[in-house]
């Protein structure tokens, strides 16, 4: 499992935390909820939502010990403030019966997607809700399947024998279905075609960098950076000009 530096990505995670925002403006809580946070990283969003349950209770959990580390530095918590855990989506070690739990932009980098939907039916009381923010399938290329092109190429391949792709982007049926089959109900699935522009290829490198460390762990260190030019190089010309990113951004309301 890759493990993301958590102070870096707090430098660099302007686009997640704006894409979550729109879908937390929209988040109606009463205040007293429990709720769960999976792939709540550096934390950040976890404590926003924590500001708004000042009965409630709020937990975050992450696989990586550097983004789960990260998010405990930012300070003692209020006594209903978050409580940050490091566990993997797949097997959640709660028995609590959560009210609602939320994912921004972490599920996709989870390839047994149905194992960790799975989960989430079980962590939620009966009647509670789920709000799934995460990357789907498109015809263009993703920065991701990018990567895995890039790591299969002359340069790289001696470093991924084995390799299987780190990310799973489903159709937007093809989630839905995952999500029955695995003891959810589906509310609603909305899919944008989005786009982020870093404004500079340099910009848009610090963010790589961030993000696809399920490759470069893979590649000595003193390689690792070249490695990275060579996906933002690659991936240019799929998004039309430096510095821009796009990306189909699934947003699923569920419940058990
Ligand atoms: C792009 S970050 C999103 C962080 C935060 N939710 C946000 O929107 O700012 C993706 C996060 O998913 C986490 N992650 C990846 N695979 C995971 C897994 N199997 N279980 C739990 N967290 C995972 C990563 O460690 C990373 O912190």
């Amino acid at each position: 499992m890759a493990d993301w530096s958590g102070r870096d990505y707090s430098r660099v995670s302007s686009l997640q935390r704006t894409v979550a925002a729109e879908t937390l403006a929209e988040l109606v809580v009463d205040g007293a909820e429990w709720v769960l946070d999976i792939g709540c990283g550096d934390g950040f969003l976890t404590r926003e939502i924590a500001d708004r349950l000042p009965r409630g209770y709020i937990v975050g959990v992450d696989a990586s010990p550097r983004m789960v580390g990260a998010a405990g530095e930012v300070g003692p918590s209020a006594p209903s403030g978050p409580v940050f855990v490091c566990a993997d989506a797949r097997r959640l070690p709660f028995a609590t019966r959560f009210d609602m739990v939320v994912s921004f932009n972490a599920l996709h980098w989870v390839p047994q997607l149905g194992d960790a939907l799975a989960g989430i039916a079980t962590v939620l009381r009966p009647g509670g809700r789920a709000v799934i923010q995460m990357v789907c399938g498109s015809a263009r290329p993703s920065i991701e399947s990018t990567a895995m092109k890039v790591a299969a190429g002359a340069r790289w391949a001696r470093y991924f024998d084995g390799f299987t792709a780190p990310f799973v982007h489903p159709e937007p049926a093809e989630f839905s279905a995952l999500a029955e089959r695995n003891g959810l109900r589906v509310d609603a699935v909305t899919v944008r075609d989005r786009e982020w522009d870093f404004e500079t290829t340099e910009q848009f490198t610090a963010w790589c960098t961030v993000g696809c460390t399920a490759w470069t762990d893979h590649i000595p260190e003193p390689e690792r950076a070249a490695f990275v030019d060579d996906m933002v190089r690659a991936y240019e010309p799929l998004a039309g000009r430096p510095g821009l990113f796009r990306f189909m951004q699934l947003r699923a309301e569920l419940h058990t």
